[in-house]
C-alpha cells in the first residue's frame, strides 16, 4: 500500500516520501481502517519540522535523556524517522484484532485519531479501537476527516481547562481557523460571547454568518480599544492563543479580573514577553493545553462525556470549515505547499482512496 512517510527532521518537504509498504495487520484491541480522507493540520507540520521534538527536549522529564518522551512515565516516546505522517482522518474499518470493541467497529465508517509513527496518510491505518469513532451518515468524508483533533480540543479546553461560564466574554486569536469555529459553535451551546481576532477582513463575513458578533481585524483596528468597547472596560474572562509573540502578550493584557488564558499553539512565534504584573494585578492565570497529554490524564468515563459533546459541536461546526483543495496521496508535496500558502483560506485535504 502507499504510505506518506517522513525520512528526516530536516524541516523541508523533500524529507516526505510516498512509499510502498506492507498493509498492516491489527493486533489485539486494534482495528484496520481503509482510509478515505485526511486533513493537513498545523500539528502535521510540527511532526515534519520536528517542532514537537524541540519542545519536548526542554521539558524536565526529558532532561539529559537520549529518548524524548511526551510523558514523564515515558510510555509515549517521540518517534524517530522514518515514520508515517497524518494525525486524523476518516475511513471504513476492514479488519479487527481480538477484542469486543474492535469487532463491533467492523464495516463502520469511522473518524480516527492516530499520528506518527502510525499515521493516517496511507491507504490503510491501524489504530487502537478506542481511537476510532463511528460517524453519522450525514457527515461528508471531508467533514468526518476533520472531526476529532480540532473539535475535541475546543471541547476540552472550554470544559476542562477554562470551565467557561454563561454570560462571559472569550477572546480568541486565529479566529478563522477550524478550531476557532468549534469554539464559536460551543459558545452558542454554553451561552458565552466570543470576541474573534483575525489579521484582516478575509474571514469576517464567514464568522458573522456563524453567529460571531464581534470580529477584530488587527490590520485596521486596535485590539485593546475594541476589547474595552465590547466589554465596557472590564476586559475578558477568558482568552485562547495559538499565535504567540506580541499577539499573545496583547491577549494577556486584555484579561479582566480573575481572567484565564489558555495557550495551545505557536503559529506565529514559540514564545512571548509576559509582564508578570499583567497576571498578578488582575489575579489572572495562564494554562497550557496539549491534546495527547490532556486525553491521557482523563478517565474513560469523562472521555465518553467529552466525545458525546464533540458529536454535537462537530455537527454544528464542521460544515463551516472551508475546504480549499483536495489532493491525492501521490500529490502530497503539492498539498503540503498549498497548506502553508500565505493568504489562502480553508483546509487542504488528502484523498487516500483515489
Ligand atoms: N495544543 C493542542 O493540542 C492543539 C490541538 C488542536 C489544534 N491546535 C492548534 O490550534 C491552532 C489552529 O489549528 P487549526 O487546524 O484550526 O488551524 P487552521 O484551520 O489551519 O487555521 C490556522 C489559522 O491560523 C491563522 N494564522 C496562521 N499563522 C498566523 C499568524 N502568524 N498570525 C495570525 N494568524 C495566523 C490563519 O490565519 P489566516 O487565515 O489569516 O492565514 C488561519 O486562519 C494551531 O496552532 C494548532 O496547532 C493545538
Amino acid at each position: 500500500m502507499k504510505s506518506v512517510r517522513l525520512h528526516s527532521l530536516s524541516g523541508g518537504f523533500d524529507a516526505v516520501h510516498v512509499e510502498d509498504v506492507p498493509v498492516p495487520e491489527p493486533g489485539p484491541g486494534e482495528v484496520r481502517v481503509k482510509m478515505r480522507m485526511s486533513p493537513i493540520n498545523p500539528s502535521d507540520h510540527n511532526y515534519i519540522r520536528g517542532a514537537y521534538l524541540k519542545a519536548l527536549e526542554r521539558l524536565i522529564w526529558n532532561h539529559g535523556k537520549d529518548e524524548i518522551a511526551f510523558d514523564p512515565e515515558r510510555t509515549r516516546l517521540h518517534p524517530t524517522p522514518p515514520y508515517a505522517l497524518g494525525g486524523e482522518g476518516v475511513g471504513v474499518v476492514d479488519a479487527a484484532g481480538p477484542g469486543m470493541l474492535a469487532r463491533r467497529l467492523m464495516g463502520k465508517r469511522v473518524a480516527l485519531i492516530s499520528g506518527p509513527p502510525r499515521g493516517t496518510w496511507q491507504e490503510y491505518a491501524v489504530v487502537e479501537a478506542k481511537r476510532a469513532i463511528p460517524v453519522p451518515d450525514t457527515w461528508t468524508d471531508a467533514e468526518a476527516s476533520m472531526a476529532l483533533i480540532n473539535p475535541l480540543s475546543a471541547v476540552l479546553m472550554l470544559r476542562d481547562v477554562l470551565g467557561v461560564r454563561r454570560g462571559t466574554f472569550l477572546l480568541q486569536d486565529a479566529a478563522g481557523s477550524a478550531l476557532a469555529k468549534s469554539v464559536i459553535a460551543m459558545s452558542q451551546r454554553l451561552g458565552f460571547e466570543t470576541i474573534n481576532v483575525v489579521r484582516d477582513g478575509r474571514h469576517t463575513a464567514a464568522l458573522r454568518a456563524l453567529g460571531a458578533r464581534h470580529v477584530i481585524e488587527t490590520d485596521s483596528m486596535d485590539l485593546r480599544d475594541e476589547v474595552v468597547r465590547i466589554t465596557r472596560g472590564r476586559g475578558v474572562d477568558y482568552a485562547m492563543d495559538c499565535i504567540g509573540g506580541p499577539l499573545a502578550a496583547e491577549l494577556v493584557s486584555c484579561l479582566g479580573l480573575g481572567g484565564h488564558l489558555v495557550l495551545y499553539g505557536t503559529l506565529g512565534a514559540p514564545s512571548f514577553d509576559l509582564h508578570s504584573r499583567d497576571l498578578m494585578m488582575p489575579v489572572a492565570r495562564v494554562s497550557g493545553f496539549f491534546l495527547g497529554n490532556h486525553v491521557a490524564r482523563k478517565s474513560p468515563l469523562a472521555m465518553l462525556r467529552a466525545l458525546r459533546e464533540l458529536r454535537a459541536v462537530a455537527s454544528r461546526s464542521l460544515s463551516d470549515v472551508e475546504v480549499r483543495e483536495i489532493y491525492t496521496l501521490d500529490e502530497v508535496h503539492r498539498a503540503l505547499e498549498a497548506s502553508v500558502a500565505p493568504g489562502a483560506r480553508g483546509k487542504v485535504l488528502l484523498r487516500l482512496d483515489a
